[in-house]
Order: structure tokens, then sequence, then C-alpha cells
């Protein structure tokens, strides 16, 4: 009764401003990582950030651990919001990019990196514009790229991931929701699986799947390495992050507050890569050291045996990645 007779009050003074201005925006940053991850957090920075500098403008919360939205359900749920006042914001990995632009899974591309500088001249490069582009008409917006790193290759059994297709060969390993990965793991003699990221610790544990890949962070803040016998450090992919928004929300917000939440994100982007790469370190000391899986490193020669067996997969994929682009992409990293 009271706000409605302010309200009343307001209008027939014609101070409608004051009340529109005290528009609070909410945005729900659903991730399906640990909140000690290196998205967990940089979505937390974020949140910090923007809590403190837009308070009474902008509250984020932050919703980790697919408490909220598993990655598929996410996109899905921002791509349906109409709503301009509660945003719904989410980082998934670019392997679960397809539906929304396939050009993204260039990123999926076994051995197309070598290391995460050659990651970073990409994702710093003009042509992840044309990569995000498509998705612009289908209510989604592409704010920023956040860092995880190279992934290796856990299994469980009597020996380690070495030889390809061998020791491959009837075994199933868990993947993110990527075509290809799906082609990378056959192409190396295994059965592919696709799982929510939120499934794998269980599915791990009670042998519906032998193996996964992912990176050291993920492995340690999930326990992979508890139920697993051996990790090949093969650095064979990428795992990265693209942050993306639904764009009703996004292009409704006031000017002013859109160019603080870009500069916001921006400062977290540097923030994140740090968390990235002492997470790589870290967590692969922590696995090492608790002693569950035993940690084996590749040699090269083994190592050219895994880029051979995928040196098809760049062919088969190029007319949906787009073939200029895989040519700018291996111009711009020398390879
Ligand atoms: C996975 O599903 O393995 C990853 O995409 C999880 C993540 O967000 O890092």
């Amino acid at each position: 009764m009271k706000r409605l007779a302010l309200i009343s009050l307001g209008l027939a003074l014609g101070l409608t401003a004051p009340i529109s201005q005290a528009q609070e925006y909410v945005i729900k940053f659903s991730h399906v990582v640990a909140a000690t991850a290196p998205k967990g957090r940089a979505a937390d920075l974020f949140a910090a950030k923007v809590n403190e500098k837009l308070k009474g403008k902008v509250r984020v919360e932050v919703y980790p651990n697919s408490q909220l939205y598993n990655d598929d359900k996410v996109m899905e749920a921002m791509r349906l919001s109409s709503s301009k006042t509660t945003g719904i914001l989410a980082a998934p990995s670019l392997s679960k990019f397809v539906k929304l632009s396939s050009n993204l899974q260039a990123f999926d591309i076994p051995f197309l990196f070598d290391n995460m500088d050659d990651v970073h001249k990409l994702v710093d490069s003009p042509l992840v514009e044309k990569m995000t582009k498509p998705m612009e008409s289908k209510g989604v917006k592409a704010l920023t790229f956040w860092d995880n790193g190279m992934k290796v290759f856990s299994v469980k059994g009597d020996k380690p991931l070495r030889a390809v297709p061998d020791d491959f060969k009837g075994k199933k390993f868990r993947i993110q929701s990527s075509d290809v990965h799906e082609a990378m793991i056959r192409a190396m003699g295994g059965t592919p699986q696709k799982l929510p990221f939120k499934e794998v610790y269980t599915a791990l544990g009670q042998g519906v799947v032998d193996g996964q890949e992912n990176t050291w962070s993920n492995i340690y803040s999930k326990k992979f390495h508890e139920v697993q016998d051996y990790i090949s450090v093969s650095n064979h992919g990428y795992l990265g992050y693209l942050l993306v928004v639904s764009s009703d929300f996004w292009n409704g917000l006031p000017e002013d507050i859109r160019n603080e939440l870009t500069a916001i994100l921006k400062e977290v982007t540097v923030e994140g890569r740090k968390f990235a790469a002492e997470a790589d370190h870290e967590d692969r000391v922590a696995v090492e050291k608790a002693g569950f899986a035993k940690v084996v490193e590749l040699t090269s020669a083994e190592r050219k045996q895994w880029k051979a067996a995928n040196a098809s997969l760049e062919k088969q994929f190029a007319s949906e990645i787009g073939e200029d682009l895989l040519k700018d992409i291996h111009k711009l990293l020398g390879n």
C-alpha cells in the first residue's frame, strides 16, 4: 500500500525518473565447475567487482557446480530468456557451442595449439570475432574468452594410455558435447560417450566410462584422479571458455552500465589467465602428491603417434569450421 501511494505521489509530482533509476539489474552467473577452479575464481572476482562498483545498480549472483543449470540447459535458458532486468550469464567451454557457432569447433581440433601462447594468439586476434558472429542472430551475445588450460587424458586400468590405438581399444571415454572430440576418440581407437560435467565423477567411479580428458584444475577440483589409475600428459587440446549473456538483456542495459561491465570483464579476463596458469601448475602437483593416479609423460615418438592418428580430423571438419578460417588460424600460429 505504502509503495503504491509513493508511486502515485511520484507520478503526480512528475517524479518518475527517481523510481526508474532505482532499478537494480540482476545477473545470474551459472557455471559447472568448483568455485576454486580458475573459472569459479574468475566468476567470483567478477561478482565482487560488480557488486562493489555498481552497488545498487547491478547485482551478480554466482551459481557454481551446475547448481542452477548444466552447460546445455544454460544456453537454452539464455536463448529463451527475454527478461530485461534479470540476465543469465554463463561461461561454457568452447567445446559446447556447436549449435550456436560451428566455427568455434576449431578450438577442439587436437594438436592445433602447442601451448597457451598459441591459444592467446588466437583469442587476442580479430579472428575470434568472425567465430562468434553467428551467435548474434541466435539471441546470445559473446563477451570475452576465459582460460582454463591444456587437457590431459586419464584412465582406469592396468596401464597408462601411451600406444595409439592399442591402449584406447575397448575403452570408453567421457567427452564433452563436441563432435570433434567424438571423432578424436574414435580416431585413437576408443569409444566416446558424451556426458555432462556433473556426471563425470560418478561415471568414472562406477565404471560407466573408463577414462576422460580434462585440465589439471578440473581433474583435481572434481577428484577425478581419485577414481583413475593413470594420467598421460598429452596436452593434446585446449579447454577454454566463452562468456555469453542473453542479448535481449545485454542490449537493454543502460549504456553506462554496459560500459562499466565491459571494463570489469576486461580486468577479470587478465586476472583469470593468471588463475588458470597457477592452477595448471599447482593442481598437477597436488594430483601427483595425492598419489591416486600415476602421472606419465608421453615420449616424443608416442606424441607423434597421437598426432598422426588425429591428422585427418581437421579436413573432416573443415567445411563446418570454414576452410578460410582454418587457413587464417594456421597463418597466425605459424603451423
Ligand atoms: C567439461 O565438461 O569437462 C568442462 O567443460 C567443464 C568446464 O566447464 O570446465
